[in-house]
């Protein structure tokens, strides 16, 4: 792991998020034929077409594929923040049809952690209380603060607990992005474009962390890239083309 971390923050030690934790079991998914169009005006836009997608549990899996071809899409219907028109998608042999509501939400809460391009970060809050954001869906939790505090100085960021988003780097708003993204210890991991905004050697710091977090914690992890760089560091490679998924690598 690189030891430099971004804008002159202490280096990340993930090594303490691990302390405190057991590894994440599951992650395992199964899609099949997922088919979704939107509707624009009178114009329909043919998203994905019969995608087929197979992870097994504790998987590390890039997702690269031309701008417009359907990543960001796949990744919300992964994550059950969109349906698909037509397809399943099971994620530890939970078909996602099958839950709405709270039931669907919590589901969400519970097993899936969502590292944003553009880092969703509440600008109201410091960096803590961010992080804290997905526990909130479990009162009464033990140990949460300590999780949160841990997976910050995991990712660098224990000087920067009462920080707001503005007052951060793009690299730390990312490094505390992926911290909110672990906090309930999600199986599946989903990270849309997590290094698109960030200059090289920020890059790599912020992909360093998504592999040492993985390392350490568990579960499945995908991330959608335009990096082949960072694509290159991963032992499994998709293309999203054509909607469908074919592997790259
Ligand atoms: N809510 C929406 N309404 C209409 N069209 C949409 C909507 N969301 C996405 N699209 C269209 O669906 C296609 C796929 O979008 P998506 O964001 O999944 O692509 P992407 O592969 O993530 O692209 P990028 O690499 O630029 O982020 C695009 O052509 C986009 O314009
Ligand atoms: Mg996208």
């Amino acid at each position: 792991m690189s030891e430099t971390g971004a804008g002159g923050a202490a280096a990340p030690h993930a090594a303490a998020a691990g302390q405190s934790t057991s590894r994440q079991e599951g992650g395992a998914v199964r899609a099949r034929s997922l088919d979704k169009s939107y509707r624009l005006g009178g114009e329909e836009v043919v998203v994905l077409r019969g995608a087929d997608l197979d992870l097994a549990a504790g998987e590390a899996v890039a997702v690269i594929g031309p701008s417009g071809s359907g990543k960001s899409t796949l990744l919300h219907i992964l994550g059950t923040l969109e349906r698909p028109d037509a397809g399943s998608v099971e994620i530890d042999g939970v078909d996602l049809s099958s839950l709405e509501g709270e039931r669907l939400s919590r589901f969400r809460s519970d097993r899936v952690g969502f590292v944003f391009q553009d880092h969703h970060l509440l600008p109201q809050y410091g960096v803590l209380q961010n992080v804290l954001m997905p526990t909130l869906a479990h009162p009464g939790a033990v140990g949460t603060r300590q999780r949160a505090e841990q997976l910050l100085g995991a990712v660098g960021l224990a000087h920067r607990l009462d920080h707001r988003p503005a007052q951060l780097s793009g690299g730390e708003r990312q490094r505390a992005a992926i911290a909110r993204a672990l906090i309930n210890r999600p199986s599946l991991l989903l990270c849309d474009e997590p290094t698109g905004n960030l200059d090289g050697a920020t890059a790599d710091v912020v992909g360093d962390l998504l592999f040492e977090l993985h390392r350490r914690e568990g579960g499945t992890m995908v991330v959608v890239t335009h990096s082949l760089d960072l694509a290159g560091r991963f032992p499994r490679t998709l293309r999203l083309d054509k909607g469908q998924l074919r592997e790259a690598s």
